[in-house]
């Protein structure tokens, strides 16, 4: 059934995502959700072959997997209706909820060419000018920053979709994909200390765990939301910045994410495949998230120029909100730091900002900086100044 095109020895590489790996397998579906989607690969007790990528975003072809950078999760789902494509992240938000400023966080994000390293000031002065990038900032910096494996990390569809029942009603959905091996992480000095020559150390680990026959496992989970209620959230449901609070939105179990057969041939099975959230199937839709829409455009470009394969038509009906809401770009990543970290965990998070903002020269970016994370949560903000002034002292002394 796969359509995957039999991409050359060596496929092209991507301009983002392009260090990865993956494996095959299925999701099967273990509950019955046809009161909100009319999609086959979600009926009871469908079993759909799936390709899955892994990916860092940034860095170069070749570049060591264990640096601190978000995770692509990627899933192609081989349906009865053609495939279906999730392009997700190892963090349930991104950096920015529209297309706008894409092309400044690639940018900032470019690494200094000759030293492959992060150019720190202008990091920090685009996240300190963009308050959106807060969220996503927290969640890379604290611990999930450097997965110990793509087996021990999660997977996060990001934006909202759309699923559509057979009476013809939407609702709206947000995917999770839990890790059944448990979260893993590395520390900065555990990752710091991984040899540069394992630039392969995520892919061998996966290799190393389907061989010996421990089959890595996801349990998929949904946030549905009827279509009517969007306009009473107090947040943008559509803002890819923002997640949907389980209090509000409890997670419902839906199926399992099973991978448990490497690729014969890792170029034509996984780096030659193109994903595109723009490859859907009846009974999923898009939402009115603008990011996602911003995606729709260029990912079946992206495809078409690097492995030749156009995916389906990009959507033309995009869906709009039902009203505006306030923007409000600190108050999740704050949520997040004082209700979802422990203290140990927040004082990992406060020395990994301190580190990753060491390298900074210029006082009044970091004045910048620690006035974003005052606004994150004040505590957090002294606890970093704190410990950039201690590890200012020890790195001279
Ligand atoms: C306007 C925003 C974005 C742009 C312009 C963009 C651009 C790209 C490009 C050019 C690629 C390489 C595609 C290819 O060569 O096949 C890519 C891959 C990828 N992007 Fe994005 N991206 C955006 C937002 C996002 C977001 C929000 C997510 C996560 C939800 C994401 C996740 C991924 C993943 C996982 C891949 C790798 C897919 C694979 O393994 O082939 N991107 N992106």
């Amino acid at each position: 059934m796969s359509t995957v095109s039999p991409g050359p020895r060596t496929t092209p590489r991507r301009i983002r995502h392009s260090e990865g790996g993956g494996a095959l397998g299925f999701f099967e579906t273990q509950a019955d959700v046809r009161a909100f989607t009319r999609a086959r690969l979600f009926e009871p007790g469908a079993r759909t072959p799936v390709a899955v990528r892994f990916s860092r975003t940034l860095g170069f072809l070749g570049g060591p997997d264990s640096w601190r950078d978000v995770r692509g999760f990627a899933v192609k789902f081989f349906t009865p209706d053609g495939e279906y494509d999730l392009v997700g992240n190892n963090s349930p938000v991104f950096f920015l909820r529209d297309d706008a400023k894409f092309a400044s966080l690639v940018r900032a994000q470019d690494l200094v060419s000759d030293e492959n390293l992060y150019h720190h000031e202008r990091l920090w002065d685009f996240y300190t000018r963009t308050p959106q990038t807060a969220h996503q900032v927290t969640w890379l910096l604290a611990d999930r920053g450097i997965p110990a494996s793509w087996r021990h990390l999660d997977g996060f569809g990001v934006h909202t979709f759309a699923w559509r029942n057979e009476q013809g009603e939407r609702f709206w959905v947000r995917y999770h994909l839990r890790t059944d091996q448990g979260h893993r992480w590395l520390s900065e000095r555990e990752a710091a200390g991984i040899p540069q020559a394992e630039v392969d150390y995520y892919r061998d680990d996966l290799r190393a765990a389907i061989e010996g026959g421990d089959e890595p496992a996801w349990t998929v989970f949904v946030q549905i939301m009827a279509e009517g209620d969007a306009r009473a959230c107090a947040f943008d449901p559509f803002d890819a910045t923002k997640v949907w609070p389980k209090s509000g939105c409890p997670l419902r179990r839906i199926g399992r994410l099973v991978l448990d057969r490497l690729p014969d041939d890792e170029q034509a099975d996984i780096e030659g495949v193109g994903f595109s959230p723009t490859n859907l199937v009846p009974g999923i839709e898009p939402s009115p998230d603008p990011l996602l829409r911003a995606r729709s455009v260029g990912y079946p470009f992206f495809s078409e120029h690097r492995v030749g394969r156009r995916p389906t038509e990009p959507v033309t009906d995009w869906p709009v909100a039902p009203r505006t809401w306030p923007t409000d770009d600190f108050g999740q990543a704050g949520a997040f730091v004082r209700d979802v970290l422990d203290d140990a965990a927040r004082a990992r998070l406060a020395a990994t900002i301190a580190a990753h903002l060491r390298p900074v020269s210029d006082a009044g970016l970091i004045v910048r900086a620690l006035g974003y994370w005052h606004a994150v949560d004040p505590a957090l903000s002294r606890s970093v100044a704190a410990e950039l002034t201690s590890q200012r002292h020890s790195a001279a002394s």
